[in-house]
């Protein structure tokens, strides 16, 4: 049985992993540990705490006591530390919170780890590590700074972030590796482009969109819309870090992407065309539409549903161009390909938001609306 401990496992892509790998590997445990951000809800991990298989923590990554605690309770084998805060738009507003979290939080989490994992000295004065353990950092590739219009990041590329979410991501890459360098401790990074899917939090691009055209509301893009991110579905990114935390090579950095570059400006149309599409092909399904218009025929109208509701908005501070990931590294070294295409995923979480509207309005119960009337001035 091997041990993980899942950090920030309340989030987005923290909890898709929580539900991966419960599912894929049936004789492990996972340890769970979440702050309860804003961004972090219990509710989303229902059914995967049952105090054996998954158990959950409350707490900070940057609290020394308490991750001594878990290590001595429950001796992971594998880090996977995804906590952070996450959000660029959140990062230009307050840039230390995201230092304390994302660098020193990792950093704490480096130093627990190795506390608990070195099991002595070598000649040469390094410290021997207990077998088969792992401290796996997941990035992102925005630590790359931005591309022009040609090329991809590859894992050989200079960092050069320009967020201070960029910037703290990078900066939690470096001590990894600094561990690395200096301890001789067994890491591994991740960095992985734009993911989209279910329990995505309704500030990010595709389920803020989601969102506003179910109730209606204008559809905020930035600047002209014209800036590429290069998308990936949940579960793929999933199935790469666990490759990585289990096969890759110890002391490495894998990219993970999936050639799949939009433009914000049709990611948006996508995602306006395929509700309408899915709503005409089954109108059972309006009835989760706030704004409610009546059709003449005794139905919901979604005459409204169209281009029409895009909004440009000021640009972003310092916003990227273009992001896009060369991932052949992990896919010669350990066979890693993404399984869900563009086509099939969008319409997966688009599904998924419209039959899970309870979740949305539970996590868009706490700060969301203030955030949003700060962020979008009420629009
Ligand atoms: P998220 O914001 O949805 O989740 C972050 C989680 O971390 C939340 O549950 C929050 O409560 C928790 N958290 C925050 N501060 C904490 C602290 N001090 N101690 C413990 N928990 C804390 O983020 P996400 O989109 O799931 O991203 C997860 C990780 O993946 C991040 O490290 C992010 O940088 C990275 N990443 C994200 C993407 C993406 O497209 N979303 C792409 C590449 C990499
Ligand atoms: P986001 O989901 O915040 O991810 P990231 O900034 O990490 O790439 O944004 C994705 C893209 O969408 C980014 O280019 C900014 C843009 N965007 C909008 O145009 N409007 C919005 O309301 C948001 C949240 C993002």
């Amino acid at each position: 049985m091997k041990t993980y401990l899942v950090t920030g496992a309340a989030g987005f892509i923290g909890s898709n992993y929580v539900k991966f790998l419960l599912r894929e590997h049936e004789a492990d445990r996972v340890v769970m540990l979440d702050l309860l951000t804003y961004a972090g809800n219990l509710g989303t991990l229902e059914g995967d705490i049952d105090g054996q298989r998954g158990i959950f923590i409350r707490g900070d990554i940057g609290d020394r006591e308490l991750a001594d605690r878990i290590f001595r309770d429950y001796a992971p084998d594998y880090v996977v530390n995804f906590a952070a805060e996450s959000h660029v738009d959140r990062s230009i507003d307050n840039p230390q919170l995201f230092l304390a979290t994302n660098i020193l939080g990792t950093q704490n989490l480096l130093d627990a780890a190795r506390r608990a994992w070195v099991t002595g000295t070598d000649a040469s004065g390094y410290p021997t590590w207990r077998p088969g353990v792992r401290f796996h950092q997941v990035s992102t590739d925005e630590v790359y700074g931005a591309l022009g219009d040609e090329g991809y990041f590859t894992e050989t590329t200079p960092l050069a972030p320009h967020s201070p979410y960029s910037a703290s991501k990078a900066g939690a890459d470096l001590i990894t590796l600094a561990y690395r360098d200096t301890y001789r401790m067994p890491v591994s990074i991740t960095r992985c482009s734009n993911n989209y899917g279910p329990y995505h939090f309704p500030e990010k691009l595709i389920p803020l969109i989601i969102k506003n055209i179910l109730e209606g509301r204008p559809l905020p893009v930035y600047g002209d819309g014209s800036n590429v991110r290069d998308w990936l579905y949940v579960e793929d990114h999933c199935r790469a870090i666990d490759l990585v935390v289990r096969k890759g090579r110890d002391g490495e950095v894998y990219n993970v992407g999936g050639h799949n570059e939009r433009r914000n400006i049709d990611i948006v149309r996508t995602v306006i065309a395929t509700i309408r599409r899915l709503m005409t092909e089954e109108p059972g399904l309006r009835s989760v539409l706030k704004r409610r218009e009546p059709d003449g025929r005794g139905g919901i109208s979604i005459d409204w549903m169209t281009d029409e509701l895009i909004t440009f908005v000021r640009d972003r501070l310092g916003h990227d161009r273009r992001y896009a990931i060369d991932p052949s590294k992990i896919h010669a070294e350990l066979g890693w390909l993404p399984t869900t295409t563009f086509e099939d995923g969008i319409v997966r979480t688009i599904r998924w938001y419209l039959t899970h509207q309870d979740w949305v309005e539970q996590v868009a119960s706490g700060d969301y609306q203030q955030y949003y009337e700060r962020m979008y001035g009420g629009r």
